[in-house]
């Protein structure tokens, strides 16, 4: 395309300050920005902006309480009140895994600001004993739950892992699979695509420019997911592989129990075709989406869109009436992907996050403004439950099963590498006193089970059991039970550790 007809064609769509220092451009510069200008659909790049802006113009102002729902006792099912059924569904899950019919999907493709470093979250080191990255653990508990199967079923048997990435976080996530040679996993079964990426905005529609010849581009948010994979036909390279159902989590939940067998389980005698995990909401002004109904569709509402009244209503139970915090943990089955990525995909509105976004000024200078200057669109995974036909909802301990890494480590912080590691140790903790062991200080006392308080701080008992070992707490009373141990404690596939002296 010729530059007249670029500049006509940015003119057409209200963009024509794109090309504002084009002039001052060298050769090889002009010729990389028209080639990424001329990719680009600036009509539903408008369009997007146009919707996006008017539904979180109306959000704010109506808030959705009158219309909201509380989940029906029969979509529900919960490790604490279901107890008795868990071992079927496990039973159920483990099952069909080994028949190679489950997949997990790993969504990585976030940028990762308020961590704030610049690798890929999954490539974070939260200082664990062992020192082992998000990737690592995720990968080892995918191992272990094929073992787990196939020594079950006596089957051989793989679970591919589909992992997400942006066009920020593509290279340097598989460089690093690389050379952690896929942590022990098969090259073929890791498969890695890209989501797309979408332009950060001004309020008035304008596509602000992080320089002179390049845009302000961020991934399209984890609902980027559908798109991505009719783009990159994963769903046939699934099908060819003999899938049936996918497991969908966020990179950065360091207790993600990996296509957990027993929420498989849940979800395929239920029948369902989408299902979600969640964790209790037990204050009503903590800061998740809750998963309910409005006006008889199942959704998540976010905490921004209810009044304190609604969120701090409750059931006779004592129980707060919404309460399944949504965790961004999914059951699929392949024809459901199937059809949100065939037919409601263009469906699903962006959301709009007001963001501070660095840019150049008329006279060329690079600005990091202090306020929110523009906003980012991006569409939320877990928006096509309304599309589901049988849809469920599973309700897991949020010590066992979730403590995301959000955060930046900063005192008295939430969801940060510190509590993260914490949440880790104690969970691991709780595995070896469940096997019949028991932890003792120098002078051979028994430590209590619950931390005490120390400073202020609860301190985790330094316990780190590898997923190649026990994917859930299985497999430890035949190393453990009856035995008295100091910590540190460390159990891998080498042995049991003691005493181990590398950090908290
Ligand atoms: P968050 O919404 O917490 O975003 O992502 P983030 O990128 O990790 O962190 P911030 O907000 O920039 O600090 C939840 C999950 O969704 C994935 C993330 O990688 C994480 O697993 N995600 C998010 C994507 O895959 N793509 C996106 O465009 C956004």
């Amino acid at each position: 395309m010729d530059h007249g007809r670029l500049k006509d064609r940015l003119a057409k769509a209200g963009q024509s300050h794109l090309l504002r220092f084009w002039d001052q451009l060298s050769p090889e510069e002009q010729a990389e920005f028209a080639l990424e200008l001329e990719g680009m659909n600036f009509t539903e790049i408008n369009a997007f902006f146009k919707n996006a802006m008017e539904t979180s113009g109306q959000t704010k102002q109506e808030k959705v309480d009158s219309r909201m729902e509380p989940l029906p006792r029969e979509v529900l099912g919960s490790v604490t009140r279901d107890r008795d059924s868990i071992k079927e569904w496990e039973e159920e899950g483990l099952r069909c895994i080994s028949e190679n019919r489950v997949a997990v999907l790993l969504l990585a493709g976030g940028q990762g600001t308020r961590l704030g470093v610049s690798y890929p979250k999954g490539m974070y080191d939260v200082g664990l004993p062992s020192h082992k990255t998000l990737f690592q653990l995720q990968a080892e508990r995918i191992l272990r739950l094929e073992q787990l199967a196939r020594r079950q079923h006596a089957n051989p048997c793989c679970i591919p892992w589909y992992i997400m990435t942006s066009g920020r976080t593509m290279e340097s996530t598989q460089e690093f699979f690389l050379k952690h040679k896929y942590f022990g996993l098969k090259q073929e079964n890791v498969i890695f695509f890209q989501q797309g990426m979408l332009p950060a905005m001004d309020f008035s529609g304008k596509i602000i420019l992080e320089n002179k010849s390049t845009l302000a581009m961020a991934p399209d948010g984890n609902g980027g997911l559908y798109r991505a994979l009719g783009k990159h036909k994963i769903v046939e390279d699934m099908e060819r592989r003999g899938i049936a159902y996918v497991h969908v989590y966020c990179v950065d939940n360091i207790l993600v129990k990996v296509a957990d067998p027993a929420f498989i389980g849940f979800c395929l005698r239920k029948g369902a075709d989408c299902g979600a995990k969640v964790v209790e909401k037990t204050n009503p002004t903590e800061t998740v989406g809750v998963v309910c109904k409005v006006g008889g569709c199942y959704q998540v509402v976010e905490y921004s869109e209810i009044t304190l009244a609604t969120a701090e209503m409750r059931s006779a139970d004592g129980r707060l009436m919404f309460n399944a915090a949504n965790l961004a943990n999914h059951f699929f089955s392949l024809p459901f992907l199937k059809d949100v990525i065939n037919t409601y995909e263009p469906q699903l509105l962006h959301h709009v996050a007001q963001k501070k976004i660095p840019y150049v000024d008329t006279r060329g200078q690079l600005i990091k403004p202090d306020k929110p200057n523009g906003i980012k669109m991006e569409k939320f995974v877990f928006d096509i439950f309304q599309f589901a036909k049988t849809f469920v909802v599973y309700e897991v301990l949020r010590e066992d099963e979730f403590a995301p890494l959000k955060n930046a480590d900063s005192q008295d912080g939430k969801d940060n590498p510190t509590t993260a590691r914490h949440a880790l140790m104690s969970l691991h903790h709780r595995w070896v006193l469940n096997a019949g062991a028991h932890f003792i200080d120098e002078n051979g006392t028994r430590l209590p089970a619950i931390p005490s308080l120390k400073d202020g701080t609860d301190l985790p008992i330094k316990c780190e059991i590898s997923p190649l070992v026990s994917y859930g707490g299985e497999g430890l009373e035949k190393l453990v039970h009856g035995r008295e141990f100091q910590p540190s404690l460390i159990i891998d596939e080498r042995g049991i550790h003691e005493h181990v002296r590398n950090g908290l």
